[in-house]
């Protein structure tokens, strides 16, 4: 069966790369559907070799519609989402609007695809810095258990969108120049003051909650127990994280601390796990210089893990490093897999009396 699928968002730096997704997938498609705002109505973008014209997103665009991957910011969302369900599609949504309801699945395949069977229309796409964390942490967990994680981030421009990526781009090439540097947008769109992401380090990704932790931060914690604890039925996992901005273009970074719960674990078993995993490729060879970066990662659908090495003062305590396309495996490629599953097990239905 030939699906019609709509990208919502479509002209973003997710959107444009669930374009290339969709296209790549193996996702039979009748339609393909471009919605964004009223400022990019009537570009023309291609799918599958055809013209299609972008289309400023209403309720009844929607209609007709089996399929809606978005990604257009969580108000967005909030707005058409239900509009979407209640005409008969189901959603994968990119953005935090749902993430967290009960009813909502939040699902990284390689991870926790069960969950997807309870949903109620809507399947939710984790936060970018979540799923390369959990996609490495998984099969450690699964192995040998997990009592406690602290994970710093190194997070791309790309994440906060296109805007935030030109952004550091005019930034680079004015400080370049000897021009001042312009900041508009980072560390977060709307926020009362702004600083420049080039040649500089921005300790605030999302708003600050009143404990002094960002929203970043809150959604690694948050977001890893519901994905790791819910669907996989174990005991509780510490979690801490403090999530930074660091002037690269495309790919997270994170430095992982983990404590596992069997001390028996050697580096060579989780190296030997992480290598076995699906998602995750081992980058792991520091006589030959191998480890993941950022630039190696770009355009790739996969997670890399390297610098697996064992804590020095802590039994049972590692330190690994994890890179992965924040815009691929973090958004589109999670998004555009989430659709795949569906189709394949036969969950492209929203089930009757759905209160979304
Ligand atoms: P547009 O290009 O028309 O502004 P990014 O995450 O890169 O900033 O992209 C955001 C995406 O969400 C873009 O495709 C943008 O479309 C879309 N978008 C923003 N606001 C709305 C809205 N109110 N309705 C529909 N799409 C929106």
């Amino acid at each position: 069966e030939s699906l019609t699928v709509a990208i919502l968002g479509a002209t973003g730096a997710v959107g444009t790369r669930m374009i290339d997704q969709l296209e790549a997938s193996a996702i039979s498609v009748k339609k393909v559907k471009l919605l964004a705002s009223a400022r990019s109505a009537g570009e023309i973008r291609q799918f599958r070799g055809e013209n299609v014209v972008v289309e400023e997103t209403t309720p009844e665009s929607f209609e007709g519609v089996d399929i809606v991957l978005s990604s257009a910011g969580g108000s967005v969302s909030k707005k058409f989402l239900p509009e979407a369900v209640k005409r008969g599609a189901v959603c994968v949504d990119n953005t935090s609007a749902f993430r967290m309801d009960p009813d909502v699945p939040l699902v990284i395949p390689e991870v926790n695809e069960q969950a997807m069977y309870k949903h109620h229309g809507i399947i939710a796409n984790p936060n970018c810095s979540t799923i390369q964390m959990v996609v490495a942490l998984a099969p450690i967990y699964q192995a040998y258990g997990l009592k406690q994680v602290i994970v710093s981030t190194y997070q791309a421009a790309s994440g906060a969108g296109q805007s935030a990526w030109k952004e550091l781009d005019a930034e680079a090439q004015a400080h370049l120049d000897g021009d001042k540097m312009d900041a508009q947008i980072l560390p977060t769109k709307g926020e009362k003051k702004h600083y420049p992401l080039a040649f500089n380090l921005l300790p605030q990704i999302d708003v600050f909650e009143d404990d002094g932790y960002t929203h970043e931060e809150w959604k690694m914690i948050h977001e890893t127990k519901k994905i790791m604890l819910d669907d996989m039925d174990a005991g509780d996992i510490k979690v801490t994280a403090t999530c930074v901005r660091v002037p690269v273009a495309v790919g997270h970074g994170e430095s992982v601390y983990f404590e596992v719960a069997d001390q028996s674990a050697t580096a060579k078993d989780i190296q030997a796990k992480l290598a076995a995993a699906p998602g995750v490729v081992l980058q792991d060879d520091p006589d030959h210089q191998i480890y993941p970066q950022p630039l190696l990662a770009e355009g790739k659908r996969d997670t890399f893990v390297g610098r697996v090495r064992p804590d020095l003062e802590n039994a049972g305590a590692f330190n690994m490093w994890v890179v992965s396309d924040n815009l691929l495996k973090g958004a589109a490629w999670n998004a555009v897999q989430i659709a795949e599953r569906l189709v394949a097990d036969d969950l492209v239905r929203v089930p009757e009396n759905s209160q979304l």
